[in-house]
């Protein structure tokens, strides 16, 4: 690649550490949600408190948690380097679209495994694998766990949803309007 285009490169994507940031957040939920799903299915539904519920629950524990310091990091990240300019050809409302789902989809990246963990404070639910116990952030309060699980819930639901239009809109632009958007995440993909 010449300096010029290596350069033009630069200022269209995101850097690398910003990809990275991004593609291991996506690998990361990609398990914790049918792992959440799954550990409420067997645990609550089934009424299968066995070792394999167990292990999902500490699990997605554990992995809700890396998300939330991934997250927080990403967040720090992106205030002090930004983003590369809006892909030009955007339309306005294709722009403002664009980042209320972006500035949405940190927002519920960060309440949702929050509300994840005031739940097990409150439970309180706080052993991983009979290992060590996470620092509990609310005082116990068993009533309360029942609402915090149920708004943590719906806050995973909400970030399904705005994953599954961010996802929808990624592809939108790569085959149909054929423009340059998901180059910005997958270099390679840049016409
Ligand atoms: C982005 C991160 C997270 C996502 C996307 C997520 C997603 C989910 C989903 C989809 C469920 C199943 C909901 C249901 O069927 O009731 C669930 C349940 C649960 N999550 Fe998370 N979660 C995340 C982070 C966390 C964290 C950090 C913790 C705790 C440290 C946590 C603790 C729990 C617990 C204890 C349940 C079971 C609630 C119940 O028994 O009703 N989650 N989560
Ligand atoms: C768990 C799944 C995902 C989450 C949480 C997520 C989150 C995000 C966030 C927060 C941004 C904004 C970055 C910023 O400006 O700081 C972003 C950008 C982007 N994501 Fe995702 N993403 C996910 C999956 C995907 C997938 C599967 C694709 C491709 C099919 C994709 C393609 C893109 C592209 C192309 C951008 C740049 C858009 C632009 O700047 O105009 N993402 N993503």
């Amino acid at each position: 690649m010449s300096m010029a285009s290596e350069n033009r490169t630069a200022v269209r994507t995101y850097s690398r550490t910003a990809r990275a940031l991004h593609w291991i957040t996506m690998a990361l939920v990609a398990v914790q949600v049918p792992v959440g799903v799954a550990m409420v299915y067997r645990g609550k539904t089934l009424n299968v408190w066995d070792k394999l519920t167990g292990a999902l629950y500490n699990g997605h524990k554990l992995v809700g948690i890396a998300i939330l310091l991934l997250v927080l990091w990403r967040l720090a990240y992106r205030f002090t380097r930004g983003a590369p300019p809006d892909e030009p050809t955007l339309e306005p409302w294709q722009r403002l679209a664009s980042h209320f789902n972006h500035w949405g989809l940190y927002l519920l990246l960060v309440a949702t495994p929050v509300a994840g963990y005031v739940g097990i404070s409150l439970f309180p639910a706080l052993a991983i694998f009979g290992l060590f116990k996470l620092p509990g952030i609310v005082a116990p309060d068993k009533a309360a766990a029942g609402t915090a699980f149920v708004v943590h819930m719906a806050l995973a639901i909400a970030l399904v949803l705005l994953i599954g239009m961010h996802v929808a809109a990624a592809l939108f632009h790569y085959f149909v309007r054929k423009d340059n958007v998901l180059g910005r995440m997958i270099p390679r993909l840049l016409r």
